[in-house]
């Protein structure tokens, strides 16, 4: 990827709609502002893509269980957690154009100023008013007797107001996380930047409660907040790219006692990819109030009993998606073409929506498709393989390479021969025999 590239993000939206990773939502009717939809190789992406945080937050941890919470809560959560009060964003609105804008966002306010002045316009604002973000939805059988509702506006909530639930049913011990995958919805006043800023997107997010100790609970504040820039790292992301952010006073959230982000440089600026917030006791504190319920933590050993203090690790899946896609696109010249250029998506091996790809050399050769198919169908067992029988096997490999596929493996003359097949690598561009027997065991190293 190259960040001077004033054009990637055309290319990456490009490439992201014509390889069927991401399509604008409801296209067919003119698409709806701030929804996406994914198409059969960014399902397969994000997929892969929480299927890693699940195993490094969940499955690789003793001291953190899963959950799956309801999108649709009691609106009294939402006024419980402070989201019906103070989930706002400051917005203004073009008296000239009665476009709305939020308040808070200087580089469009001022581009939008531009066009105004462009046209010799001026441009006069309204008072900055707070818009909520929270979406409402109607619930109920009876025409005119429906009750107002909210989609979640972050998917932390469910998790917390089942803190007793799991507790109760399980053997958990302070400190302990409870992690969850989910949808969540927000009016945002300005959608934006492909996927980066949508009403609907995921988060995948960890509540660690710990026990309500200054010193003790910033120590577990660095442990996550260190962890989850290593998970970014680790799934290939180039750490020149990445840097932490402290939020200033004035930007925290209304529960955050703490905040720091974990940023992308994107073409668009350096941009917000998962928060890191030290919640304290804001959340367990606030629905004990409102339900009336104990929410407290009985220590068995020391017999203290206690409100849990909160480490909140928060991502988006989709940002998450979009800035693997972004840091993985390369357009580099194939030495072997003479000079030829290929797009490919140097996406990490676990993320990668196809592991390999099958090609019989030529489709009208019923051997070598025969042949072809039984590997094909055996790799399939393992992998998440791709099939090719379309065009020269060159446009195959950059079609491929374009999608970020690990391995090509062709079926030719010789394979009918002597059971060998022509596997060639997405990186290196080499090319090496490999028996068939041997071909599930090559990828199990490689990948
Ligand atoms: N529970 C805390 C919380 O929701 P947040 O910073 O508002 O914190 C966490 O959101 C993450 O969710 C962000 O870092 C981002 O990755 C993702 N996110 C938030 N708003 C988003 C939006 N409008 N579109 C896409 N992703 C969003």
């Amino acid at each position: 990827m190259n960040m001077s590239d004033n054009n990637l993000m055309e290319k990456i939206v490009s490439l992201a709609k014509r390889r069927g990773f991401i399509f604008p939502g409801s296209e067919i009717y003119g698409g709806l502002k701030g929804t996406w939809d994914y198409g059969p190789l960014g399902a397969e992406l994000k997929f892969n893509i929480k299927q890693e945080w699940w195993k490094a937050m969940v499955k690789n941890r003793d001291d953190v269980v899963g959950m799956s919470a309801s999108i649709i809560m009691n609106p009294k959560v939402w006024e419980a957690s402070g989201h019906v009060a103070g989930f706002n964003d400051p917005l203004i609105e073009c008296k000239t154009c009665h476009q709305r804008f939020r308040a808070d966002q200087e580089d469009i306010i001022a581009e939008h100023e531009k066009l105004h002045k462009e046209k010799k316009e001026k441009t006069d604002w309204t008072e900055e008013k707070k818009f909520n973000l929270l979406v409402e939805v109607k619930l109920g059988a009876v025409e005119g007797e429906k009750n107002t509702a909210y989609l979640r506006g972050e998917i932390t909530q469910g998790v917390h107001v089942n803190f007793k639930n799991i507790l109760n049913s399980s053997r958990l011990k302070i400190p302990f996380g409870i992690a969850q995958i989910g949808k969540a919805f927000r009016n945002e006043i300005t959608p934006g930047n492909f996927t980066y800023r949508s009403i609907e997107f995921e988060q995948m997010e960890l509540q660690y409660y710990v026990k309500p100790d200054e010193k003790k609970s910033m120590e577990y504040y660095e442990f996550w907040k260190n962890f989850r820039m290593d998970w970014y790292k680790l799934l290939g992301i180039n750490s020149d790219n990445l840097r932490f952010r402290e939020h200033q006073k004035n930007e925290l959230a209304h529960y955050a006692k703490a905040a720091w982000d974990i940023e992308y440089k994107t073409p668009f600026g350096w941009k917000e990819c998962e928060g890191i917030h030290h919640r304290g006791d804001w959340d367990l504190s606030q629905h004990q109030k409102f339900s009336g319920q104990d929410m407290s933590y009985f220590d068995e050993e020391t017999k203290e009993k206690y409100l849990p203090w909160v480490i909140e690790t928060s991502g988006g899946v989709d940002r998450a998606a979009l800035f693997f896609l972004i840091d993985a696109y390369y357009e580099e010249k194939d030495p072997a073409k003479n000079g030829a250029s290929r797009i490919v998506l140097k996406l990490n091996s676990k993320l990668a929506p196809y592991k390999a790809a099958v090609f019989p050399l030529l489709a009208n050769k019923p051997e070598l498709v025969k042949r072809a198919r039984e590997i094909y169908d055996d790799l399939r067992k393992d992998f998440m393989v791709a099939w090719d029988d379309r065009g020269n096997i060159g446009k195959r490999y950059y079609s491929q390479d374009e999608i970020g596929t690990l391995f090509c493996i062709t079926i030719d003359f010789q394979t009918l021969e002597d059971n060998t097949v022509t596997v060639r690598d997405r990186d290196t561009m080499k090319q090496e025999r490999i028996e068939i027997k041997d071909l599930s065991q090559y990828l199990v190293k490689k990948l």
